[in-house]
């Protein structure tokens, strides 16, 4: 059984469609960057029942970072459920910032137990980095290479066991990393190994899994599949604000909830509010100027001014 929904969660907009609002890399912290957080959380109570967070909530990690982003997150007004990112790591303070994003009501997942909301069942853990495919970094050689590599089979492992305790039609899962290198395409190649690891893909694999959502990427690619073909976003708020920058920053994903005559849930994602946002041509994060640098090399001229 996985840990029990909000008590105080409210009804969802549209009986049988639960809307599920998707933002990563918000940064908080960092200046100069984007709209104030009041502006990237604002319409979300309006369109959808849902706030999923992908990590990197913080730019440093700094409990301060934490309590002013609680105090943002207070009023958004639906359940929001979150995964950490490197990001959160960098002060050696994860239990003090996971506490206050609890106390603001934020369902903070790292494996465990994972959540139930409107009938849709959440998972989610930070991942690790590794590289993709038969590139993948393998646990040979050095110690420190075999340690790095066991992070990331850690992580799936904890993404494993979270997802095989839900009993819930519909499942989505959260993560910071990539568990695709489709999502993070637009980056330089010389990263990827840095972005996400194939070795979160596994669970994606043996359980049913309507959705993944991630962050990381901040100059990837808005959608990606699994190699089972479950759909993956890329929800980094830098890519959504330069793919879409018209729309709020995050992304909506509709799932049906309500089930058949059969009584089978009909396992397929209402898109009304996704196709909203499909690419536009010429609007893809990969069409940016190269100049433009990745987070991940820690000089991006990112983010979020608070
Ligand atoms: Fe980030
Ligand atoms: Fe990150």
């Amino acid at each position: 059984m996985g840990r029990p929904g909000l008590d105080w969660a409210p009804m969802v907009k549209t009986p049988g469609v639960v809307r599920i609002a998707a933002v990563g890399d918000i940064h908080l912290g960092r200046a100069a960057y984007g709209p104030p957080i009041q502006t990237v959380l604002g319409p979300v109570a309006e369109l959808a029942d849902v706030l999923v967070l992908c990590g990197d909530l913080t730019d440093r990690g700094d409990p301060e970072e934490g309590r002013q982003l609680a105090r943002a997150l207070a009023s958004v007004g639906v359940p929001i459920v979150a995964v950490l990112g490197n990001h959160d790591y960098e002060s050696a303070k994860v239990p003090e910032l996971s506490r206050i994003l609890c106390e603001a009501g934020v369902q903070v997942l790292d494996g465990g137990d994972a959540v139930e909301i409107h009938g849709v069942g959440f998972a989610g853990v930070k991942g690790f980095a590794g590289g993709f495919g038969r590139r993948a970094l393998g646990p040979w050689g050095e110690e420190i290479i075999k340690l790095f590599v066991r992070e990331a089979v850690e992580e799936a492992l904890k993404l494993e066991t979270s997802l095989s305790k839900l009993r819930t039609d519909r499942r989505v899962v959260l993560l910071h990393y990539s568990p695709i290198a489709g999502t993070v395409e637009g980056e330089p190649k010389e990263i990827y190994p840095y972005l996400g690891s194939s070795r979160l893909e596994e669970p994606l694999i043996r359980y049913p899994v309507d959705a993944v959502f991630h962050g990381h990427a901040h100059h990837g690619t808005l959608e990606g599949k699994t190699v089972g073909g479950v759909k993956v976003y890329n929800v980094s708020l830098s890519l959504l604000q330069r793919s879409f920058p018209d729309q709020p920053p995050f992304r909506v994903v509709e799932l049906r909830t309500e089930r058949r005559e059969g009584g089978e849930v009909e396992r397929r994602q209402e898109r009304e509010s996704d196709r909203r946002a499909e690419p536009q041509p010429g609007r893809r994060a990969t069409d940016q100027p190269a100049e433009v640098p990745s987070e991940s090399s820690g000089r991006g001229p990112l983010h979020l001014s608070t």
